[in-house]
C-alpha cells in the first residue's frame, strides 16, 4: 500500500488511540493490543485494495465501453463512406440521365454528360466523341475555361485508341498507357497532357452501328475496373439514343433557321439598301439578350421574331418602300400595315409551344412604351419584353444604315435620338444593355452584310463599350489607348458609301 494510504488508514483507526492512551498496561496486553492493531490494519488494507480494485475495474469497464463506442462509430462512418462510394455512380447516373432528358441541344447535353461521368467514375477526363459519318471523323469538344470550346477531330482511320474503339466496336481498357502499344504517345505531346490509364466504350444506335465513343482517362485511384466498364457501357447505351435524337433536333432546327432566314431575306433583298436588315436586327437583339442573361428558350423566340419582324412588308408596294423622300400620310399609313401583316402571315406558320408567341412578339416592334406606337397601341409592359429588345435593335439599325432619303447617321445623333426615346419609346433597361455591349461586337454587326470583309482594325474596339465610343465621339478626352479610336471608327463607318450621299440627319 502506498505511504499516503497507510497514513489515511491510521487516521481512521480508533482502537490504536485507546491502547496508546493506557500508559500502565502489561507487556502481554501490549502484544495482544499490537496484534489486534495489526489485524485491524490488515483488514482495512484488504478492504481498501478491494475498493480500489473495484473502482479500477469500474473505470476499465467504462473505458472499454467508450472505446467500443468509438470503434463502433468508426465502423459506422466507414460503412457510410463505403455506402456513399457505392452510391456515387448511381447518383451520377441519375444526374446524367436527368440532364440528358431535359437538354435538347447536343452541345449542352455533351457538356453535362462529360462533367457528370468524370465525377461518377472518379477520373480526370471524360470525352464523348461523336461520329461525323460524312467526314469519316470523330469529334469532341474540349472545354476552354471561360473562352468556350475547341472542337477536336480525329480520323476514324487514325491510330488513336478512340478510333480503334470506334472501328472495332469493342471496349478498350488500358491500365498503363505508356506500356501499351495501342496508345500513341504523340497525342500527349500535342496536348501537353500525361495519360496514365484509359477506358473507351463504343456507343451504338438502335441498328447496332457505332455512332460515337465514350472515353475516360486517368482514374484518381488505381485503374478502371470491370465495374467502371459496366457503368460506362450503361451510360453509353442511354446516351447513344439521346445523342441521335439531339442530332435530329439540331438538323431540324438548322433547317428551320435557314428557312426563316431565307424568308426574311426575300423581303430585305427587294431593295439593296435594306439587304441584311433582318439579320443585323437579329444579331443586335441576340447580343442584347446575352447582356440581359435571357434563357435559351427566349433566345430561340427572339431569333425567330427578330428575323421575321418585317415580313409583313411583302404587302407594301415597292414604290412606297423605295421612295426617295418623305412619305405622304397615306403612304405612311400603308407602310404601317406591315406590322399587322407580319402577325397575320406568321400566325399561319406552325409556331407552337415555346415558340407560340413569335408572331405576336414580331408584330409588336413598332409599339412604344407610351402607347403611341402601332399597330395595337400597346403601353409599357403590355409590350412583350422581347419585342422591346427588337424595337431598340430595329431603330438602331435603321439609323445607322443608308436609306433612300438619307445617309448613315452620325452615331452621336443616333445616341441623342435613342436617349430622347428613353422611357417613352424604348425600354431604358434595353437601351442600357445595348450601350453596354462591347464596341467591336456592335461594329461587327453594323459592318456585316455590306458586301465586304469586316476590317481587322475592328479588333482594337473590344476594350471599350459602345457607349464609350459615343462619348469619345461626343468630345470626351480619350484615355490612354483611345487616342485614335474616333478617327478609325469614322474611317470604317463611312467607307464605301455612295459618293453622292451626304452625311445628313
Ligand atoms: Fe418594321
Amino acid at each position: 500500500m502506498a505511504k499516503s494510504d497507510t497514513a489515511k488508514a491510521g487516521k481512521k483507526s480508533t482502537p490504536v488511540d485507546l491502547c496508546n492512551g493506557d500508559a500502565k498496561a502489561d507487556k502481554p496486553d501490549k502484544l495482544e493490543c499490537n496484534h489486534n492493531h495489526v489485524e485491524t490494519a490488515e483488514t482495512e488494507t484488504r478492504s481498501n485494495i478491494k475498493e480500489r480494485e473495484d473502482s479500477l475495474r469500474k473505470l476499465e469497464s467504462e473505458l472499454s465501453k467508450k472505446e467500443i463506442g468509438l470503434i463502433e462509430r468508426e465502423i459506422k462512418l466507414l460503412s457510410f463512406q463505403q455506402e456513399l462510394d457505392r452510391l456515387r455512380p448511381l447518383s451520377g447516373l441519375y444526374r446524367v440521365v436527368k440532364a440528358m432528358a431535359t437538354e435538347r441541344k447536343l452541345d449542352s447535353m455533351l457538356e453535362v454528360i462529360t462533367r457528370e461521368t468524370a465525377s461518377m467514375l472518379r477520373c480526370d477526363r471524360c470525352s464523348v466523341f461523336v461520329l461525323d459519318i460524312h467526314r469519316g471523323e470523330l469529334w469532341t469538344q474540349l472545354a476552354q475555361g471561360l473562352e468556350g470550346h475547341r472542337t477536336i477531330r480525329v480520323p476514324m482511320s487514325g491510330n488513336s485508341v478512340v478510333s480503334l474503339c470506334a472501328r472495332t466496336g469493342r471496349v478498350i481498357n488500358i491500365p498503363d498507357a505508356y506500356s501499351d502499344p495501342r496508345f500513341d504517345p504523340e497525342v500527349d505531346k500535342s496536348t501537353g497532357y500525361h495519360t496514365k490509364n484509359i477506358l473507351c466504350v463504343p456507343m451504338h444506335n438502335r441498328n447496332g452501328a457505332v455512332i460515337g465513343v465514350f472515353e475516360v482517362m486517368n482514374k484518381d485511384i488505381a485503374t478502371f475496373t470491370q465495374e467502371d466498364e459496366e457503368w460506362l457501357q450503361a451510360l453509353a447505351a442511354v446516351a447513344a439514343g439521346l445523342i441521335e435524337q439531339a442530332q435530329a433536333y439540331s438538323e431540324i432546327e438548322h433547317f428551320v433557321d435557314k428557312t426563316v432566314e431565307t424568308l426574311a431575306q426575300t423581303i430585305d433583298k427587294r431593295d439593296p439598301l435594306t439587304a441584311g436588315h433582318s439579320i443585323r436586327v437579329t444579331r443586335y437583339s441576340l447580343s442584347i439578350g446575352d447582356n440581359m442573361a435571357i434563357s435559351d428558350d427566349e433566345k430561340d423566340v427572339l431569333r425567330y421574331a427578330a428575323m421575321m419582324h418585317d415580313y409583313g412588308k411583302i404587302g407594301v408596294p415597292e414604290a412606297i418602300l423605295w421612295k426617295n423622300g418623305r412619305l405622304t400620310p397615306e403612304e405612311y399609313a400603308c407602310v404601317q400595315t406591315h406590322a399587322r401583316l407580319t402577325y397575320e402571315l406568321l400566325s399561319n406558320l406552325p409556331f407552337t409551344n415555346r415558340l407560340a408567341h413569335v408572331p405576336f412578339i414580331a408584330s409588336c416592334h413598332h409599339e412604344k412604351l407610351d402607347g403611341t406606337g402601332y399597330y395595337r397601341g400597346l403601353k409599357g409592359h403590355e409590350i412583350p419584353f422581347l419585342a422591346r429588345v427588337i424595337t431598340v435593335s430595329d431603330v438602331f439599325d435603321a439609323l445607322t444604315s443608308v436609306r433612300h432619303y438619307r445617309n448613315r447617321m452620325n452615331i452621336v445623333k443616333v445616341y441623342e435620338i435613342m436617349e430622347s426615346g428613353r422611357d417613352n419609346h424604348f425600354d431604358p433597361e434595353v437601351v442600357d444593355a445595348f450601350y453596354g455591349l462591347p464596341c467591336d461586337r456592335v461594329m461587327r454587326v453594323m459592318e456585316s452584310e455590306r458586301g465586304g470583309q469586316i476590317p481587322e482594325e475592328v479588333d482594337v474596339f473590344k476594350t471599350i463599350s459602345w457607349l464609350r465610343l459615343v462619348e469619345i465621339c461626343q468630345g470626351s478626352k480619350p484615355k490612354r489607348g483611345e487616342e485614335n479610336l474616333k478617327d478609325l471608327f469614322y474611317r470604317i463607318y463611312n467607307a464605301n458609301l455612295p459618293p453622292d450621299y451626304q452625311e445628313l440627319d
